[in-house]
């Protein structure tokens, strides 16, 4: 999973162009694209698709309502326990272990009314202060937890922010080069979600589930939106939302080995097999060490490039 669509689950007309798209999973969005007074109704809206479109094979979410609302619980009852087309649910704003242990029970439930071989999955997003600050704890006590997603949005947020772009680029957020009275003094852009961003992707990392970033608010912006899904990629992030169809294909190859990759892997893959047969346990190429470290890199190139 590289990609994954977010769609409205009051615009039943975007499900067609979501399913036939080249993005891995989409998700029907019942949180912040519907309005309070639509909440019951895109529901029905929602359930009444997930049997009735043709998903094309791709994994399908509902992103239900915030466990704290007189939605939320009502999301994922109605709608796991009644269409078992349904792959699972992304729930947001989770911000402590005992609520997301509370989610996962109820998927137990739901569960026993599915087929065995389909549990309902779980995908999350972490976007409070609270959240953040409580990360680790509950990625490492979650029983039944894929992925954590960082809402930039909310987060910025619950700072207290109130900036007009969504982008974690900011004039304020800068330091100045140089002293008092210097002339030519530069300011150097920080990024301002680096902290939340780098806290999320270490703790999935390290209790196992799936690090995906959040969305790029301007999709007329494709430099920035490129730049974003690189960005996540560095630090460790595996896949990205994408708000339009159109930055779909941008995350699903940002988020694979490029062919350049692919041809080093190949290259250090044959040298140390060289090396191998040779009595060695390192080689050369290129004039780098390469050794078993170096291998595992090539490992994880060629099984994403399904080339292993
Ligand atoms: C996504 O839900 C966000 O808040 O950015
Ligand atoms: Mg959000």
């Amino acid at each position: 999973m590289r990609s994954l669509l977010s769609v409205p689950a009051n615009r039943p007309a975007f499900f067609e162009k979501g399913a036939t798209s080249s993005v891995d999973a989409l998700f029907l969005d019942l949180e912040d694209s519907v309005f309070a007074d639509q909440k019951i109704a895109a529901r029905q809206t929602a359930g009444d698709a997930i049997g009735a479109v043709n998903w094309h094979g791709k994994r399908l979410l509902v992103r239900v309502n915030a466990m704290d609302t007189e939605w939320g619980f009502r999301d994922l009852v109605e709608l796991g326990g009644t269409y078992p087309q349904l792959d699972g649910f992304m729930v947001p704003k989770i911000c402590s272990l005992d609520e997301l242990r509370f989610v996962e029970q109820t998927l137990d439930a739901l569960d026993r009314e599915r087929p065995k071989e389909r549990p309902l999955e779980l995908h999350i997003l972490i976007e409070t202060a609270i959240g953040l600050a409580r990360v680790e704890q509950i990625v490492e006590g979650a029983k039944r937890l894929i992925s954590v997603t960082f809402g930039a949005g909310d987060f910025a947020m619950s700072l207290g922010l109130y900036g007009r772009a969504r982008s974690a680029g900011s004039s304020e957020y800068v330091v100045l080069t140089g002293e008092r009275g210097e002339e030519n003094r530069q300011a150097h852009w920080n990024d301002s979600h680096h902290f939340a961003m780098a806290r999320i992707a270490n703790a999935c990392h390290a209790f196992g589930v799936i690090p995906v970033d959040g969305p790029f608010a301007d999709f007329n912006d494709r430099l920035g939106a490129d730049v974003s899904n690189r960005r996540a990629r560095s630090l460790g992030y595996q896949a990205k939302w994408a708000i339009h169809p159109a930055l779909i294909d941008g995350i699903n190859t940002t988020f694979l080995p490029t062919a350049e990759d692919v041809t080093w892997a190949l290259r250090v893959s044959q040298a140390l097999q060289e090396a191998r047969s040779a009595g060695t346990g390192s080689a050369q190429l290129d004039g780098r060490l390469i050794e078993a470290a170096t291998m595992k890199t090539v490992d994880r190139i060629l099984m994403l490039a399904g080339r292993s």
